[in-house]
């Protein structure tokens, strides 16, 4: 069984992700991490050195890759991976179940205002502009994240309980 996880930024797409697939005996697989080893260098620099389009072109192959890589999987993708090309169709054909792990604007800007570093997107917004530029893009890529086979609301779960309510879609 494949089981893809969605969504913005720092909605807990990785932790989630290694916990279900350690839970579940499956193989983990985080994107941006597969890129990083793929093309030995973070995130940071590929932005940085390559600019996103490029990013992005690594990111619409290596999505593929994984999801015909492993028969029992749970992959964790980018926040922007849905969002771009045909990519969302890509997650709902290759997966068996794919979830959006859905928070609201406070909550992420509450996660995201400590961990904008290894983050190019919003490594240069300023902590007061981050509510206006997180409900401006969320607005944008909520349209690809709802296409999901389930949404799972997130906010004020905790790791554990959301991982067990994701066990429950499956
Ligand atoms: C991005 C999110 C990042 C990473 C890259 C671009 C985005 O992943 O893929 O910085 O476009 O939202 P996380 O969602 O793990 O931060």
């Amino acid at each position: 069984m494949r089981v893809v996880l969605v969504g913005y930024m720092a909605s807990g797409k990785s932790s989630v992700g290694k916990l279900l697939a350690r839970e579940l005996g499956f193989q983990f697989l985080d994107l941006d991490e597969y890129i990083e080893e793929q093309q030995k260098k973070s995130i940071k620099t590929i932005f940085s050195e390559k600019g996103e389009i490029f990013f992005r072109k690594l990111e619409h192959e290596m999505l593929s890759e994984v999801l015909d890589k492993y028969q029992d999987l749970v992959l964790s993708t980018g926040g922007g991976t849905p969002c771009y090309g045909n990519n969302m169709e890509t997650i709902l054909q290759k997966s068996d179940h794919s979830i959006y792990l859905q928070l609201s604007i406070p909550a992420l800007v509450e996660r995201i205002k400590g961990e904008k570093e290894n983050r190019p997107l919003v490594k240069n917004i300023k902590n007061e502009d981050l509510p206006e530029f997180i409900g401006k893009h969320l607005f944008e890529r909520s349209q690809y994240y709802v296409e999901a086979k389930h949404v799972l609301e997130c906010d004020g779960k905790d790791l554990e309980t959301v991982v067990s309510e994701v066990k429950q879609l499956l």
